[in-house]
C-alpha cells in the first residue's frame, strides 16, 4: 500500500492515472519525487502490473540530466537496447531518444522487444519537448487485446509460437546494420549475444547476418500472473506497410521473405494468414489510448502489460526513454 493510503486507480476514462505534486503531496523538484518514488517503489510497481502505465506531469523535469537521475535512481535494474529494432541515439548511461524514425510517421503500436527474451519488464519515458502538432504516445491494453481476439487467432499463435527474422547488413541497406544493433563492431559479440539469448545467428554475404528467433505469442506477467498478448508479430509482418512500401519490397525481394530486412513466420516455419494481422490492428485501433505530452511529462509503463506507439508530429519533439529489466 502506498504511503498516505494513496492506492493507484485506473482512472474513469481509461486513460494513464496521472500523478502531481498535489495530488501526491509533495512539491514538484526532482528530489521530492524521487524520494517519494524510492518510499513507495514496491506498491507502485505492483499497481503498474495492473494500471499498465502511470503519468507523472507538474514536476520539474527540464533536462536530459534532469530525467537521467531519475531513471538512475528510481530503478537500479536499467538496460541497454542492444538487439533493438528501432532507430535511436544512446545518450547517457542506458537513455536512449525514444525514436528517430521519420515525424510524418505512425509508428505502429508494439510491446518492447518481446520478440527477444530479454524484455524490458518496465520502461519510462519523459518529454523534454513536447511538439508543435501531434506527437503522443498511443498505448493499448494488453490483457484487453487477448481477450477480445478471435479464438482461432489465439489458439493459432499460442499453439505454433511464433519465428522472427531479421537480416541486418553492415553498414549500407534496408533498416538497421547489425552494429547498431547490437551496439558493437566485433562480431563474436553479436554470436555471443545470441547465444546467450537463444537466437539463432547464420553470417551470410555482404557481411550481414540473419537472426531467428523462436518465441511464443503469450506470456505471463511475473508481478500480476496474467496471461498477455506479449508479441511483435504484425510490426514485423509485410502488411505493417502501406500498400506502394509492401510493393516495393515484394519486387526487391522476389518473394524471398526471408532476405527482407524484417519477417514473421509460425514457429513451425508456415505463414501466417495476413486477415489475422488485420484482424489484430483492427482490435489495437479500437482500444489505444493516445497519451499526449507536456513538457516536463513522465510516463512510467509496464511494458507486459501495455504496447505503446507513436503519432506523427510536426516541429522539435524530444522524449528520452530508458527501459528496466
Ligand atoms: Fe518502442
Amino acid at each position: 500500500m502506498l504511503e498516505n493510503h494513496i492506492h493507484l486507480k485506473a482512472s474513469d476514462n481509461n486513460s494513464p492515472v496521472i500523478l502531481t505534486p498535489d495530488s501526491i503531496g509533495i512539491g514538484p523538484e526532482i528530489h521530492e519525487l524521487l524520494a517519494w518514488l524510492n518510499r513507495n517503489i514496491t506498491a507502485i510497481q505492483k499497481d503498474l502490473s495492473s494500471l499498465g502505465a502511470i503519468l507523472f506531469r507538474g514536476f520539474n523535469i527540464i533536462t536530459r540530466d534532469d530525467f537521467r537521475e531519475i531513471a538512475e535512481k528510481v530503478d537500479e535494474k536499467q538496460m541497454t537496447y542492444v538487439d533493438g529494432n528501432s532507430p535511436r541515439s544512446k545518450l547517457k548511461s542506458n537513455t536512449y531518444t525514444s525514436t528517430e524514425f521519420p515525424a510524418d510517421q505512425f509508428i505502429t503500436l508494439h510491446s518492447e522487444l518481446s520478440y527477444s527474451n530479454l524484455w524490458p519488464l518496465r520502461m519510462m519515458f519523459c518529454c523534454i519537448e513536447s511538439a508543435m502538432k501531434g506527437g503522443a504516445t498511443p498505448i493499448s491494453d494488453n490483457a484487453v487485446l487477448l481477450e477480445k481476439l478471435p479464438k482461432e487467432i489465439v489458439e493459432e499463435f499460442e499453439a505454433k509460437g511464433l519465428c522472427y527474422i531479421r537480416n541486418l547488413h553492415s553498414g549500407y541497406g534496408l533498416g538497421p546494420s547489425w552494429q547498431k544493433t547490437f551496439e558493437t563492431d566485433i562480431k563474436s559479440e553479436v554470436e555471443d549475444f545470441c547465444k546467450r539469448t537463444d537466437s539463432h545467428y547464420m553470417w551470410v554475404e555482404e557481411d550481414s547476418v540473419r537472426i531467428k528467433q523462436y518465441r511464443p505469442a503469450i506470456r505471463t506477467h511475473p508481478i500480476s500472473g496474467q496471461r498477455l498478448w506479449f508479441n511483435q508479430a504484425d510490426q514485423f509482418h509485410i502488411s505493417n506497410f502501406n500498400a506502394d512500401l509492401q510493393a516495393a519490397y515484394e519486387a526487391l525481394y522476389e518473394g524471398d521473405s526471408m532476405s527482407r530486412p524484417q519477417h514473421v513466420t509460425y514457429g513451425d516455419h508456415s505463414e501466417i494468414d495476413p486477415s489475422y494481422f488485420t484482424e489484430i490492428r483492427k482490435l489495437i485501433d479500437e482500444i489505444m489510448l493516445p497519451v499526449s505530452w507536456i513538457s516536463g511529462d513522465l510516463v512510467y509503463i509496464d511494458n507486459m502489460r501495455m504496447m505503446h506507439g507513436r503519432e506523427p508530429f510536426e516541429g522539435d519533439r524530444t522524449v528520452l526513454l530508458t527501459m528496466f529489466k
